[in-house]
């Protein structure tokens, strides 16, 4: 039987210290209640002496999630206990989470003390918790800098205090694997009593180790992970979860498995960087736009014959429908043989797809990516007619009224118009179109840009989603608001000519 290593979740407390990404109390539970389903062992819900909000939101999450424990911050202070143990009143289950720095520099520059001192403070912190919660975790802030020796001292003492886990964590990301790996083991080997708690890794990204330094930690004998969706954290960020998830998930040959279902992975992901306004890098292991994304022609072509070629993960297995062919410049045949089929092209004969091909580099030299539409143009020479052309756009708002627009678009030489509501003026734009189409698609990306250093010109670039598929939408104009609207037009052009062809070739 494989051993279980706890998904302890900090997204709520150490990641959503970043700077301008505070959440309200209403998106933490909402996001608590998501993690709850993803699988996670505990919440850190948040630090509830720092501020009424964050007390607030540990209750509101106590409240709303059963099955994970739920734990609240504090540092070796008494009154830090009774706020966090108040906090957690209606927790089905819980966890104080208390501790203090113990590496040379807390101590001498932080606490202007001694490491007697200090573990006095630590171990009087287990003992107040301790009349409170029966799960009291201590962490031993700074402990990839502090000397092994004292660190397990600290550990032995807390435990016989009555600590349940102790966590140590690298908090400046100083540490390397093999040395925070190391410091694991020695706590194993000479803490005496360490049979008693569980070891937790609490890795920060400074030097973008977070999640080898865990996985050192687990494999030396931790078995809690301090982790945060999309690794996001102060500074350089903590471990990713879905990282650490998918590498236990992967290497069989650790004998070690989670409760994550994986398969949340990539919502999880996209609900944070949105509430957090916190975009994830393209190139994020797990979950980035290019974690599945092939774009040379080697790799297409490998990826085309057998998806383990190139891929040592399966995209539904974190919750993403399917890896992505992407068309450039150094794609290859196979590849476009591959969308052209999905267009419904699938009866080109070879010297027809050679041709394609050609005037698909050329074209690709030019542009950065490929889309749909200009492989329909590749072949066909055109896009089909019959597409929406925008004509008139009318914006009313203001201060004091509910923004509306109407919305004139010519389809099929006939003119036909609209108008609608909405919380802005280009929401009631789209909503007017919208009602022109009789469908809806969701926006998921949405940026404006000024034309180089013009600031008489605006351009917007749309992405949405709509059935399975996602489309991009481009407009330019010297008001941005026109320029959304015709981003969003030809985003339902792009769907429309889609779903063309697919009829057509169905
Ligand atoms: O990085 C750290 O040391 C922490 C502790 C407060 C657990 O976040
Ligand atoms: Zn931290």
């Amino acid at each position: 039987m494989s051993d279980k290593v706890y998904i302890f979740d900090t997204t709520l407390r150490d990641g959503e210290q970043v700077p301008g990404c505070q959440l309200s109390t209403p998106e933490k539970v909402e996001i608590a209640k998501e993690l709850e389903i993803l699988g996670v062992d505990v919440i850190e819900a948040g630090f509830p002496i720092s501020s009424p909000m964050d007390f607030n939101s540990v209750v509101e999450i106590s409240k709303a999630v059963s099955d994970p424990i739920i734990c609240a911050l504090t540092r070796s202070v008494e009154k830090d206990i009774d706020f966090a143990a108040d906090s957690l009143k209606y927790a089905k289950r819980k966890r104080i989470h208390t501790g203090i720095g113990t590496s040379e520099y807390h101590i001498k520059y932080k606490f202007k003390s001694d490491q007697e001192r200090i573990l006095e403070r630590g171990v009087a912190a287990v003992k107040y918790a301790k009349k409170f919660v029966e799960d009291i975790e201590f962490y031993c802030e700074d402990a990839g800098r502090t000397d092994n020796e004292y660190l397990a001292r600290v550990v032995e003492a807390v435990i016989k205090a009555g600590a349940t886990v102790v966590n140590i964590p690298d908090t400046t990301g100083y540490c390397l694997p093999d040395e925070y790996g190391e410091k694991i083991r020695f706590l194993k080997e000479n803490v005496g009593n360490i049979a008693q708690a569980i070891i937790s890794c609490h890795c920060h990204n400074d030097l973008g180790l977070a999640t080898a330094n865990t996985a050192a930690g687990v494999v030396n004998g931790a078995r809690q992970v301090e982790v945060t969706i999309n690794g996001i954290g102060e500074r350089a960020g903590n471990t990713s979860l879905e990282e650490i998830a998918m590498i236990l998930k992967t290497h069989k040959d650790l004998d070690l498995h989670t409760n994550i279902n994986s398969t949340h992975l990539y919502s999880l992901s996209l609900l944070v960087s949105k509430m957090m306004r916190m975009p994830v890098q393209p190139n994020k292991a797990i979950v980035g736009r290019n974690a599945f994304a092939h774009s040379s022609g080697i790799h297409q072509d490998g990826v085309i014959k057998h998806r383990e070629n190139y891929e040592i993960l399966d995209p539904e297995d974190v919750g993403i429908p399917q890896s992505s062919i992407i068309l450039t410049a150094r794609s290859g045949k196979a590849a476009l043989k591959y969308h052209l089929e999905r267009l419904g092209y699938d009866d080109l004969d070879n010297d027809r797809v050679e041709e394609v091909y050609e005037a698909f580099l050329k074209m690709a030299d030019e542009k950065k990516d490929i889309n749909d539409d200009d492989l329909i143009i590749l072949v066909e020479g055109k896009l089909p007619d019959g597409g929406l052309e925008l004509q008139n756009v009318q914006i009313m708002c203001g201060d004091s009224v509910m923004p509306s627009a109407t919305v004139e678009l010519k389809l099929n030489n006939e003119t036909v118009h609209a108008t609608a509501m909405g919380v802005g003026s280009i929401d009631a734009a789209f909503n007017a179109v919208d009602k022109i189409v009789n469908d809806t698609l969701l926006l998921d990306e949405f940026l404006v840009q000024s034309m180089g250093d013009r600031k008489d010109l605006g351009k917007v670039h749309i992405r949405v989603k709509h059935d399975d598929g996602i489309y991009h939408g481009f407009g330019v104009h010297q008001d941005v608001i026109i320029a959304s609207v015709k981003a969003y037009v030809d985003a339902i052009n792009k769907v429309t000519s889609l779903k063309r062809r697919h009829k057509k070739s169905a």
